[in-house]
């Protein structure tokens, strides 16, 4: 059994987790920490193996020190924060940190797309569309899009109701244009990717490990 506490519980994808942890066999949940239950990280980290941080870029660089201090591996997905902050906190802990910009699995094939394709045509540009109550912008998965493709790629960020978060990447060649597009439609999407995470942090090579490609194709 890993036992697991999430941080950000009563947010949206917090929530989320929390019901798919309760539903995996062998996986138990350990607590639930988030000011509008009136817990803190530090209230769910004794008894816990992993921490999984759904919370605020202001958030979360301090949960996940306080989970490599009491040796909690911690799962990442808030998206926005120090990351270099990480890097310094995971160097000398016993507990390993994984980072994914976006769990859901189009979502990484789409990155991978992307960059194979800036390779070949001249020009790309991203348009990323969230949900209106999204703190961050540019999103984490344009902002590390954008780092796995050649040249110089501008990100336009749309945030409106009735979105959960979607992405497109057009490139631009002579004569023509290639559009990747990945669409969510529900937060569910990024649930096989957090089991994923939550099984494997305890033996990852090294930490921080940022994206779920590391995972998924071993690279
Ligand atoms: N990596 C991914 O695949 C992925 C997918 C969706 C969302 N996200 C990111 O996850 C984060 C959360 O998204 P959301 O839509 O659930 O937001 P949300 O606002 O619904 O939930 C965040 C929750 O964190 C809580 N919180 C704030 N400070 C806290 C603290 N110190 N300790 C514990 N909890 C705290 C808030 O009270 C809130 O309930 C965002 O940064 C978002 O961009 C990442």
């Amino acid at each position: 059994m890993i036992r697991v506490a999430v941080a950000g519980a009563a947010g949206r994808v917090g929530e989320t987790v929390c019901a798919t942890v309760e539903e995996a066999d062998d996986l138990e949940l350990t607590g639930r920490a988030d000011p509008k239950l009136g817990t803190s990280v530090e209230d769910v980290l004794e008894g816990a193996d992993v921490l999984v941080d759904f919370t605020q870029p202001d958030t979360a660089l301090d949960n996940a020190r306080a989970a490599l201090a009491a040796g909690v591996h911690v799962v990442i997905g808030t998206s926005g924060f120090d990351l270099e902050g990480l890097r310094a906190a995971a160097r000398d802990a016993q507990a390993n940190a994984f980072v994914a910009p976006n769990f859901a699995i189009g979502a990484v094939l789409m990155m991978r797309f992307a960059a194979e394709a800036s390779r070949h045509m001249q020009r790309a540009e991203i348009v990323e569309l969230h949900h209106a109550a999204k703190l961050d912008a540019p999103s984490g998965t344009a902002a590390r899009t954008a780092e796995m493709m050649e040249g110089d790629v501008p990100i336009h960020s749309v945030r409106l109701p009735g979105i959960v978060a979607d992405q497109e990447v057009i490139l631009g060649d002579v004569g023509q244009t290639l559009t990747i597009r990945h669409a969510t439609t529900d937060r569910t999407s990024f649930m096989p990717g957090v089991l994923l995470a939550i099984r494997r942090v305890a033996d990852v090579p090294e930490s921080p490990v940022v994206g779920l490609e590391h995972l998924l194709f071993g690279e």
